[in-house]
């Protein structure tokens, strides 16, 4: 006959406690790959993601897209705010670890322990203006060449093309320095550092523009852990 022993509760106990912390172990070990692929799929769109920050007055600036074929894509999805162009201290500090890179790991890993994802809204009260412009919001585009472009003056589409309204803005007021939060394509990840992501670019003269050239790669996105074993144990995202 067996009869219960109290150690046998005890033992029990510390071996899932050992299960438990070397989870806990595993889990901590994330590490991202990428896998590139062609995409087939030509006729969905392909949705943009945009964060940035121009040291212009909202009523001064349009956002818009027009792809290959010159035809505009409506930018209801885009918002404009106005806002402080300088960061807070602890904004500037949320803004350089998106700079770095190479923190992109640990900041994954921050995120899904559930830490912000989208710049930290300012602290305390300041007295100067906003006198800069946050456009933020998605666009859905089709799978082909085009431009994303911001630029003085308001967007309007007329029968032979578009055209920004610049007519009553100062040429004073021109100041392209620019911060881009985020930028990035497909549906939102949490905690991915985008090649734009914590770029600013700020200007003395009235007359510099920007350009960036991007190429869109489909990538998928997989994440494992990986035990010493080589055992992969897939993490949701
Ligand atoms: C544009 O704004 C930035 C940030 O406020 C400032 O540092 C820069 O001197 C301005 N440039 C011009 C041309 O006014």
């Amino acid at each position: 006959m067996l009869r219960p022993q109290p150690q046998g509760g005890a033992v029990a106990l510390i071996a899932f406690t050992a299960m438990a912390l070397l989870a806990f172990f595993v889990y901590q070990d994330t590490w991202m790959k990428y896998e590139y692929e062609v995409d087939k799929d030509f006729s969905s769109k392909l949705r943009i993601n945009i964060d940035i920050t121009v040291a212009m007055k909202c009523q001064h600036v349009g956002a818009d897209i027009l792809d290959l074929a010159e035809t505009m894509i409506t930018s209801n999805g885009i918002q404009y705010e106005p806002v402080f162009f300088e960061l807070t201290p602890q904004q500037r500090l949320w803004h350089r670890l998106r700079e770095e890179h190479s923190l992109q790991e640990v900041l994954y890993k921050t995120v899904l322990k559930g830490a912000p994802t989208a710049l930290p809204p300012r602290e305390g009260t300041a007295s100067e203006p906003l006198s800069a412009c946050r456009i933020h919001g998605h666009v859905y585009v089709n799978k082909v060449a085009g431009n994303f472009h911001i630029t003085v003056g308001k967007p309007i589409h007329h029968p032979r093309g578009h055209a920004h309204i610049a007519a009553f803005v100062s040429h004073d007021t021109y100041n392209f320095s620019h911060r881009i939060d985020h930028l990035s394509f497909g549906e939102e990840i949490p905690g991915i550092i985008n090649p734009l992501d914590g770029t600013e670019k700020i200007t003395t003269s009235h007359n510099q523009m920007f350009q960036n050239f991007i190429t869109v790669v489909p990538t998928k996105l997989h994440t494992s852990s990986v035990t010493e074993r080589g055992e992969r144990i897939p993490i949701p995202c």
